[in-house]
């Protein structure tokens, strides 16, 4: 059996990337999908899993949706890079595969009960705060915490916040401050997961039809990342967390103290990691430095091809 695993999302692009990978790869056991608001509505989010599912035959793994907006500040969506839908790019059909009906916080912590459970936030951390918040018992049960977020750098929302931290900050903090492991997955590393034309092209040779969905979300995604940041090629941000818990040695960390700025007029967001023991704190997270983009990318390209041939 593979490590228990919930992927916590805000489908995205790179998200529904993210569930096919943690669904299809056999070092996981996807036991949960909980869905966010972020890159678009909850509504939207929840929906664009339940199309992910559907098009990728993933029929046997719950999906809850979570919490409709940050803990404290207003919402903020990211329609300029994912379009109006979230998941702009294929047409969907209508989804096969519904809802548990409870909410996100409630399915996390009913498989908790089960056995421990590693946690992959790849959207705001609202989901994650509010469980951490509502049942402090589970932290002790949560195997660790591999987020995607941050960056040791600069960030694409603010000049200092990466979108996920920048949306939720004060969830973030209370994640950070929780004493769970957490591994944080930043843009100085998903930078390095650029979907290269290349990579399209492995996904399009599939010759299967959610390999020609892959492809053309990735184009969507390139075009958009193109036109907002100056990419060639768009990074494929959250499957490098998942890809962290399929195998450490796909992507290296260090570790470190890392704060949450929350206060900053022109910083809130910031993930401000500590490499040099500055702050007089100790480690309180991995960091992720590098990537295996090779051998990350081959595991995409096989996830791809393992849930196109699933009837
Ligand atoms: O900054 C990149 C992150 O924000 C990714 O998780 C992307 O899906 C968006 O949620
Ligand atoms: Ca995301």
């Amino acid at each position: 059996m593979g490590i228990p695993v919930v992927l916590d999302c805000d489908p995205g692009h790179d998200d529904a990337i993210a569930i096919m990978l943690a669904a299809a790869d056999p070092a996981l056991d996807l036991l949960g999908i909980t869905t966010v608001a972020g890159n678009q509505t909850l509504e939207k989010t929840t929906l664009n899993a339940r199309r992910v599912c559907t098009v990728a035959g993933i029929k046997d793994v719950p999906i809850a949706a979570g919490c409709a907006r940050p803990l404290i500040r207003p919402l903020r969506v990211a329609q300029d890079v994912h379009g109006e839908s979230g998941l702009d790019g294929p047409a969907f059909g209508e989804p096969a595969v519904d809802v548990t009906g409870e909410h996100a916080v409630e399915l996390m912590h009913r498989l908790l009960a089960e056995r421990p459970v590693t946690l992959v936030p790849t959207g705001p951390l609202t989901n994650i705060a509010l469980l951490l918040t509502r049942y402090p018992e589970d932290a002790a049960r949560i195997t660790e915490i591999v987020l995607m977020g941050g960056s040791t750098g600069r960030g694409n929302t603010t000049p200092y916040a990466e979108f996920n931290i920048h949306v939720d900050p004060e969830a973030a903090a209370i994640v950070f401050a929780s004493g769970v492991p957490v591994t944080l997955c930043g843009l100085n590393v998903t930078h390095q997961a650029l979907v290269t034309p290349d990579v399209v092209a492995r996904l399009e040779g599939l010759g299967t039809e959610l390999g020609r969905v892959c492809a053309e979300l990735m184009t969507f995604f390139g075009a958009t990342y193109r036109d907002l940041f100056g990419f060639t090629s768009p990074p494929l941000h959250d499957p490098v967390a998942v890809a962290r818990v399929i195998d450490p040695a796909l992507v290296s960390c260090v570790e470190a103290h890392v704060a949450i700025e929350t206060l900053g007029e022109h910083t809130s967001g910031a993930t401000v990691v500590d490499f040099d023991g500055r702050l007089g704190m100790p480690p309180n997270a991995r960091v992720a430095v590098g990537l295996d983009a090779p051998a990350f990318f081959d595991h995409v390209i096989e996830a791809v091809r393992v849930l196109s041939t699933v009837d």
